[in-house]
């Protein structure tokens, strides 16, 4: 009997199974579930946004385009972020990608080889692992806790950095811990990319989730002149635009270049009535995404309030995101024990904080991008099981 496994690869045998995807499926089997699972707007994409797609069809924009995305889509996004950091980004600054999943996947495949380190924070979005396994190149984790607020800090950072270190990705605001990197240890980090020769890939998708009593900074806006970064953007959560797969690089002029050169191999280009729509949502009226995050701070207020009423499950208030990360540690059972037994015994499907890397444990992820009905039936359940554990 031959052994099926010769014929995969060693990187294809090992890669790092996500417990989101491994919980998500369970959760199938609870079809009546109440879900705090899943990371996505539960706002259809906008009435303008979905038109421009259709007319697009229509046009017959159904053919391959060039692989850095449609010039009009790089201008458009150019044009917005040179407002949003109050720095020149032109078109050649962007590069438009299969969501932002493929941003992560050039922004590391321009910037870091087989064997040397990117550091991630600890907990992080699983992906990140899986991206860097590809690669052959190796992650090391910084810890975040709880007691600093759930934030990555420099000096941190700077105990993790090797002379291996070709990157780090950061991501703020964080999916799972809602939490936004303080602009002094962003500048900080970005001393220690210029110290020490690394790129900051930073995950911003959630840049335009962010309430009302918290300011975000981009990596882009730490200081003028700072050049060792690539953004990784996305209309996934910022337009409800998850389905789409729209996203994008800005980053250095000098590192845009390979990107479409390595997108010819992998997805040639993005289809262009997708592009269409993007432009329709970059230049179209902002006020859609200013509704949706008003709602999902009413709904962040919601779950903070009622969770916290809850005995045995505390949670920070976060600032952006549409995340909470609660602490169960005093139900003194494992986060993916607390998650099986919610979603067997109570009908509740969460996602265990130990899905996002070992400091995770001791915590549950609960998506709050679900309707104000569905937060208060997930809240009773939480309450039924506090009760009878
Ligand atoms: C932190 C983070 N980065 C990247 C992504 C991927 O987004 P996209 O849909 O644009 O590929 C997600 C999606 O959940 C995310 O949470």
């Amino acid at each position: 009997m031959t052994d099926p496994y010769r014929r995969i690869s060693p990187m294809a045998q090992t890669y790092p199974a996500s417990d989101i995807r491994k919980m998500f499926n369970i959760a199938l089997n609870y079809p009546e579930a109440v879900k705090l699972t899943v990371g996505e707007p539960d706002f259809p994409t906008p009435e303008h946004i979905k038109q421009a797609g259709i007319r697009a069809i229509e046009n017959d924009e159904t053919k391959y385009v060039a692989n850095a995305g449609l010039p009009d889509l790089r201008a458009a996004i150019a044009g917005k972020y040179s407002v949003r950091w109050d720095r020149e980004v032109t078109a050649d600054n962007v590069m438009i990608t299969f969501g932002a999943m493929e941003a992560l996947t050039l922004s590391l495949d321009t910037t870091v080889s087989p064997g040397q380190e990117v550091i991630i924070a600890d907990p992080s979005f699983p992906n990140y692992l899986g991206q860097i396994h590809r690669l052959g190149a190796i992650a090391v984790p910084v810890p975040v806790t709880e007691e600093s607020g759930f934030k990555v800090h420099a000096d941190d950072v700077r105990a993790a950095v090797t002379k291996k270190t070709a990157a780090i990705i950061i991501n703020s605001p964080s999916n799972p811990l809602g939490s936004i990197i303080d602009r002094e240890d962003l500048g900080q980090i970005a001393d220690l990319a210029d110290e020490f020769g690394f790129t900051i890939i930073s995950d911003e998708v959630y840049d335009e989730i962010v309430f009302d009593d918290a300011t975000f900074t981009s990596i882009a806006e730490v200081r003028p002149g700072f050049d060792r970064f690539l953004v990784v953007g996305s209309f996934s959560k910022t337009y409800a635009m998850t389905g789409w797969r729209c996203g994008f690089v800005i980053g250095p002029a000098a590192f845009i270049p390979p990107m479409p050169l390595l997108q010819e191999g992998l997805t040639s280009s993005l289809p262009a009535f997708v592009q269409e729509a993007a432009i329709a949502a970059v230049t179209g009226p902002q006020s859609v995404v200013a509704e949706m995050v008003s709602s999902y701070a009413q709904r962040r207020d919601l779950i903070v309030d009622r969770v916290n009423a809850i005995d045995g499950i505390s949670v920070l208030r976060p600032e952006a995101t549409f995340y909470a990360f609660a602490n169960v540690k005093d139900w003194g059972m494992t986060s993916w024990e607390v998650a099986t037994a919610l979603l067997e015994r109570h009908g509740l499907a969460t996602i265990p904080g130990s899905a996002f890397g070992p400091a995770g444990e001791g915590y549950l992820r609960l998506t709050f991008a679900v309707s104000p009905e569905t937060i208060e039936e997930a809240c009773r359940r939480l309450e039924a099981f506090a009760a009878t554990r």
